[in-house]
């Protein structure tokens, strides 16, 4: 079982992805198709996600398997995200999944799309194992875990109003940068000065402490507000070249902004559970800068686990790697289940007084 050959599909939101492993370290084959129908309109089309998704998923995971050298019929079980994320494009890859699993006679597996984004690292690292502290940073959640094993989640903190990416996004559509704009804003935040500007830190009050609910908590709607009135007070045409320095300097104080925010929660819960050993993973963590402040607040003693940002990124592979762990533990999907746009993360806890030191 653990040499399993697994089919991971995911079809969450604008990423189709098909990726085959064998066993929790092996990655035989992958294929990841973005779609870039979006970008004209600047954020996802619910509806066109789905079809594009119904139109590429055959043609991806065969792609997949070709390039693992395996046939359809040799895998072993089938897992593919069953939400959160957009319930067309979910429906199209969870479904696809489910009846081909059902013909084929192999197990199904529902993941959670965040839960495969925390066992993106352990694809190529190996020590990216609990206990350990984990930041998952995506276009749709933030959320601050203490991991003390796998399947065990204790949520310590998440956004109150954006999720991180969708901060980034949002931002970078202010700043006139195409969508997705993590990527493009911190490539222009790279010949910005982080100081021109002293956005506010509002999660950051000194005096806050541990028990109070928004110790570990974080919010990005006043680091929006404060860009967003920078941009109108000058009313700025990007395309003048008088104004390039000011917007690559409003996007570098904005990342240096949101980046102290995320490290100093992180260190936070570092602290709480005297835990050096820190796990990010989504869109997110594919940010340099939020690397290298993680690792340099890590000191020798830390350790941060992060995948490559191709696995950063919403990818099959690490959908079918979170599916090996659940085919592991029997944890299989019926055949009358479906996706869901809502799907609650299994093994998360809530309950911040369990709360206990590692
Ligand atoms: O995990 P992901 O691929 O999809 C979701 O599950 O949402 O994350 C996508 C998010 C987008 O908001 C994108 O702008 C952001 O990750 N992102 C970045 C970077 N690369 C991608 N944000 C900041 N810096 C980056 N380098
Ligand atoms: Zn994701």
């Amino acid at each position: 079982m653990s040499d399993a050959l697994v089919l991971g599909i995911e079809t969450s939101c604008d990423e189709t992805s098909a990726a085959v492993i064998s066993g929790p370290s092996r990655l035989l084959g992958h294929v990841v198709l973005s779609q870039d129908a979006h970008e004209v309109f600047g954020g996802v089309v619910p509806e066109l996600a789905a079809r594009e998704h119904l139109r590429h998923l055959p043609q991806v995971v065969q792609r997949a398997l070709d390039e693992a050298g395996v046939e359809l019929g040799e895998i072993d079980a089938i897992a593919a995200t069953a939400g959160p994320g957009l319930i067309g494009a979910l429906l199209v890859g969870f479904t696809w999944a489910s009846s081909t699993a059902f013909a084929l006679r192999r197990p199904l597996i529902a993941v959670h799309h965040m839960e495969a984004h925390l066992f993106a690292p352990s694809l190529e690292d190996p020590e990216a194992e609990p206990p350990f502290i984990a930041l998952l940073v995506s276009g749709g959640h933030t959320l601050l875990l203490h991991v003390p094993e796998w399947g065990q989640y204790q949520l310590l903190g998440e956004t109150r109003d954006d999720a991180a990416g969708e901060a980034f996004d949002k931002v970078a559509k202010l700043l006139g940068l195409p969508y997705p704009g993590g990527r493009p804003l911190s490539e222009l935040a790279e010949s910005g000065d982080a100081r021109a500007f002293a956005f506010p830190r509002p999660m950051l009050r000194s005096q806050q402490a541990l028990g109070d609910d928004d110790y570990f908590d974080v919010s990005f709607s006043g680091l929006k507000t404060a860009v967003l009135n920078e941009v109108r007070e000058h009313d700025t045409d990007w395309a003048d070249a008088a104004h390039a320095q000011r917007r690559a300097d409003l996007a570098a104080s904005f990342q240096a902004a949101a980046v102290d925010l995320l490290v100093a929660k992180t260190l936070r819960a570092v602290e709480a559970f005297d835990c050096h050993r820190v796990l990010i993973g989504g869109g997110v963590s594919a940010n340099q800068l939020l690397r290298a402040q993680l690792r340099d607040a890590l000191g020798p003693e830390g350790r941060l686990c992060v995948s490559s940002p191709r696995l950063a990124m919403d990818n099959g592979a690490m959908v079918a790697r979170a599916g090996l762990f659940r085919l592991q533990h029997g944890d299989l999907a019926s055949f009358d289940m479906t996706a869901s746009a809502s799907l609650p993360f299994p093994g998360l806890s809530r309950n911040v007084s369990t709360l206990s030191r590692a």
